[in-house]
């Protein structure tokens, strides 16, 4: 029953996920063929009714459904928010623009579990819950009815005047007469490529040289974002928490708002940061901290596993009768320690701990609710999901490392330079490839975990992301550009320039001339 119920949510949410993936590929299509704003009002009406089936819904079907509109809605906007508000910024706060989007993001995240915690008081909410998810797309439908197309697709489309009036009001005077310029030479040059604004082939992008080197960059940092194992960690925080020896009952949704909590102020750090530290310091320096969270977890993991609590045949007279299955049964059963017994199935099996001293050995009981009881009513800790340990409180360092770490940097620079980088023309369908691919990483990620840790262990799991992000960081600092500062047009003469950067520590006004050329 538990299990039926464990994967019927795992498919709600991976099918969000494959809506993301459809959502975001469409939108892209939609950017550069409709514009910004359909695409943006497009996707608030898919989240609507989704989130409306949602909560009509009589049955997991309908949910499912409803599931599957909210993702299409994410997906589009995942992609169209970032670009739209960055063809609208100037430059020079361009990226702290984008990155109040994240903010947004990861502060509504911490915001729903809230919401959450307040529901749960009165049952049979649920519907309330997921209706209210309609709401804040409702308003900004309306209130996007109120603001311009992006200047820069107009400008592209023809429409020049149009253009020009929104872009008098983003930029001063003296700003506005080199930006028009620029748009107007990018606008040139692909006229002079491809004789009209002509239709875009994916064979055609691959070979422009500036679109290949800014798909290496977006799409790369996208992979990266997403295989460090955001997700993973995310999902081992109520194991982690375990692993600290805070077992208590209330701990989960407290733990889930103590993460996203920081996962939120990690984006406002990113607003300050990435005008002034750039976009490819601060995604190096991210993953570089996510290497060292992501070793002493594997450590701790590791530690633990190797070092769990012994078991002790069944005495307490309370759960004389619960004694787990497997470990009556098998004929090794002086060798069992407390990991074992958490991977005992048919049924499920956690450990009771010592009264005395949680180290010690305790009871390897069947896992439900009236064992938990009977456990703790004799103020002796619980541990299903992880085992005792000395030095379990390092996991927690290490699971808050990781989040403060990889938030304000790899949460929020890929987003930032796939909205940046491409040219003008490529910008929609390029952005869309990037998103497609983030969704997709994720989906394979979290499909695939799970299996991965049966097969190699959750120490191994972590040292393998940590190597993916020791990777990233040199992927980083040879393919990522800094696009800090400049002007969104001239983006695309640095890309013209060079493939790979070697100098990191330049400043990024002399990056176009002194960074090696190795072409
Ligand atoms: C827990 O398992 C025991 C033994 O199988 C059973 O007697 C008890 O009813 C179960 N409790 C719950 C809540 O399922």
């Amino acid at each position: 029953m538990l299990k039926g119920k464990k994967n019927f949510l795992e498919t709600i949410v991976s099918m969000a996920v494959a809506g993301a993936i459809i959502g975001a590929a469409v939108g892209g299509w939609l950017n550069d063929r409709y514009g910004r704003k359909p695409a943006l009002l497009l996707g608030d009406l898919l989240f609507f009714i989704g989130a409306v089936i949602m909560a009509a819904a009589n049955g997991p079907p309908l949910l499912i459904v409803g599931r599957i509109f909210v993702g299409f809605g994410v997906g589009m906007a995942s992609m169209t928010s970032p670009l739209y508000i960055s063809e609208a910024s100037p430059a020079k706060i361009r990226g702290a623009l984008v990155s109040t989007n994240a903010f947004l993001i990861t502060g509504g995240q911490f915001l729903s579990y809230l919401i959450n915690l307040a529901f749960t008081q009165a049952p049979g909410t649920w519907r309330w819950m997921l209706g209210v998810a309609a709401l804040p797309a409702l308003v900004q439908f309306a209130l996007m009815m109120f603001l311009p197309e992006s200047p820069r697709w107009l400008y592209r489309k023809g429409r020049k005047e149009e253009a020009k009036a929104i872009l008098e009001k983003i930029y001063s005077a003296d700003q506005l007469e080199s930006e028009t310029q620029a748009l107007h030479e990018s606008v040139e040059a692909e006229i002079k490529e491809t004789g009209t604004a002509g239709k875009v082939t994916y064979k055609e992008l691959w070979r422009t040289k500036t679109v290949r080197r800014g798909l290496i960059a977006g799409i790369g940092l996208m992979i990266f974002q997403q295989c460090v194992g955001i997700n993973t960690v995310m999902y081992y925080s109520p194991t982690i928490i375990q692993l600290a020896g805070i077992a208590g009952n209330q701990t989960a949704l407290l733990l889930s708002l103590v993460t996203s909590g920081l996962n939120a102020l990690g984006s406002i750090v990113s607003i300050f940061l990435i005008d002034r530290t750039g976009r490819r310091k601060l995604a190096a320096a991210s993953l570089s901290g996510v290497v060292i969270a992501l070793a002493i977890l594997s450590g701790i993991f590791y530690h633990t596993t190797t070092h769990s609590p012994e078991i002790t045949p069944t005495v307490t007279s309370h759960l004389i009768d619960y004694t787990c299955p497997d470990y009556s049964s098998a004929a090794n059963a002086n060798s069992w320690d407390c990991m074992k017994c958490l991977k005992a199935s048919s049924p499920e099996c956690g450990f009771c701990a010592s009264a005395t001293n949680k180290l010690w050995p305790g009871e390897c009981v069947i896992s439900n609710d009236t064992v938990k009881d009977i456990c703790q009513g004799d103020h002796r800790l619980w541990y299903t999901r992880g085992c005792p340990s000395k030095t379990g409180w390092l996991a927690l360092a290490g699971l808050a490392l990781y989040i403060i770490f990889f938030s304000p940097g790899m949460g929020t620079v890929p987003w930032i330079v796939n909205s940046e980088i491409y040219p003008l023309r490529y910008r929609g369908i390029c952005g869309g490839i990037a998103a497609t691919v983030n969704w997709t990483s994720n989906l394979i990620v979290a499909q695939s975990f799970l299996s991965l840790t049966k097969a190699i262990g959750t120490s191994f799991t972590f040292l393998m992301f940590g190597v993916i992000a020791v990777i990233g960081v040199c992927f980083v600092l040879i393919c990522v550009p800094e696009t800090k500062g400049l002007p969104i047009e001239e983006i695309e003469n640095m890309l013209q320039d060079r493939a790979i950067r070697l100098k990191f520590w330049k400043k990024s006004s002399a990056n176009l001339e002194k960074n090696v050329q190795i072409t």
